[in-house]
Formats: C-alpha cells, structure tokens, sequence
C-alpha cells in the first residue's frame, strides 16, 4: 500500500479495492488509497473528511460511503461521508443518530445498515433515497468490531468483543434472530459471502 495503516476499512467498488483511513505510528488517518488488480498498482485518492479508524466502508451505487468510527481524538462519531470516484471528491451525509465506533456496515435493498459498535446493540439504517437515517431493532447482543454479511436477502453478523454468537436480520420480518454459536468469541472476524 502507498502507506503503513491499521484498523482501516476496506471495500470493492467497480473492480477497485478501496482502503480508507484507520492510524499508523503518528495518529489517525483520513486518507485513502485504491488498488487496481489488473495493473497490480496502488494510487492515492482523496482524503476523507475526517480522520477515521475504526470506521465502515462500504459501496453503494457507485458510491463509497464512510461510517463512524474513532475521530482523531478517539471519540466515537456519528459523522458519514461518500466519495464519488467521478469527481474524486469526499462530502458529508447526513449523521447517523448514534455516535459508533467498531461498527460493521452492509447495503441490502437501496439502504446501507450501521450495525453496533463499542458498547452497541442497536442498528439504522440509511436509505439512498429518502437520504434518511432510520430505526432498526437491536440486535440480541452488543457487537464491537463483528463482521457482517448480505446472504439470500438476510443480514447475517459475526460476533464481535466477547461475542460468539451469530445472528441474522429478516427485512420483511423486520426481526433479528439469533442463529448459532461459533466455537469461540471473535473480535475483528473477517466474513465473506461468495
Ligand atoms: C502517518 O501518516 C501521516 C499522514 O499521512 C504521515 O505524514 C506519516 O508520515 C505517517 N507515519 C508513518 C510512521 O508512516
Ligand atoms: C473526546 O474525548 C475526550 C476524552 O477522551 C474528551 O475530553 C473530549 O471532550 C471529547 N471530545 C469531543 C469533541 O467530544
């Protein structure tokens, strides 16, 4: 990569790997990079907003959205912003209703979902539309740095500190169902749906 980073957020958008932000040896970082697989080359783009680490990353309709996260001070924000890779430029959304840091993030149906966090249960939504925040239920368990995953129109997410459960969310349902136990608690996991 173009700089040392950890604690950064990672996501696909139209056959590029994007990384933002997260801290290396001196402090947090806003900025970002791109990685190119066919040319096998990493380039700089433009820095976010704001410091991030700890944050979400995900794609939306051609979009980069960035999500909460430890702002520079190691404060928990509730700050969003997307980058749109026509203009190279970062702007700021709307901010979710509660600050969160750690959380994981997934776009099902034209809404990108905030998922927990430091100390969190709770869930929102943000819908591309409407470009609102919405209310969704808790989760049964608090979920600091889980993982989550879109699969067959269900939100299924991974332990987090001291978690070992999985659980998933039914849209239509509008219900969060604990699914099983992995064999240990998982802080950080890394999930994948292929
Ligand atoms: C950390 O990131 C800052 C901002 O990009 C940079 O100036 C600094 O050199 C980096 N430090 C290390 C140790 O990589
Ligand atoms: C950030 O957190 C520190 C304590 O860690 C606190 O003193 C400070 O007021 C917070 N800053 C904001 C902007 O809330």
């Amino acid at each position: 990569m173009g700089e040392k980073r950890c604690l950064f957020a990672s996501t696909l958008l139209d056959g590029l790997v994007y990384c933002a932000g997260g801290w290396n040896d001196t402090g947090y970082l806003s900025s970002c990079e791109s990685y190119n697989p066919e040319e096998r080359k990493w380039s700089s783009i433009r820095n976010m907003n704001k410091k991030r680490s700890y944050h979400a990353l995900v794609s939306a309709r051609g979009l980069l959205y960035a999500l909460g996260g430890w702002d520079d001070e190691s404060n928990a924000t509730n700050t969003a912003e997307f980058y749109d890779p026509r203009n190279g430029k970062w702007e700021y959304i709307p901010p979710m209703k509660t600050c969160r840091s750690g959380l994981t993030a997934v776009v099902l149906n034209n809404e990108i979902y905030a998922i927990g966090g430091d100390g969190l249960s709770s869930v929102e939504k943000y819908n591309l539309d409407t470009k609102t925040w919405i209310d969704v239920p808790s989760m049964n368990e608090e979920r600091w740095s889980g993982s989550a995953c879109v699969v067959d129109g269900l939100i299924w997410v991974f332990g987090g500190r001291g978690a070992n459960t999985v659980e998933f969310y039914h849209p239509a349902a509008n219900k969060w169902q604990v699914s099983t136990k992995m064999d240990r608690e998982r802080w950080c996991p890394c999930v994948l749906s292929i």
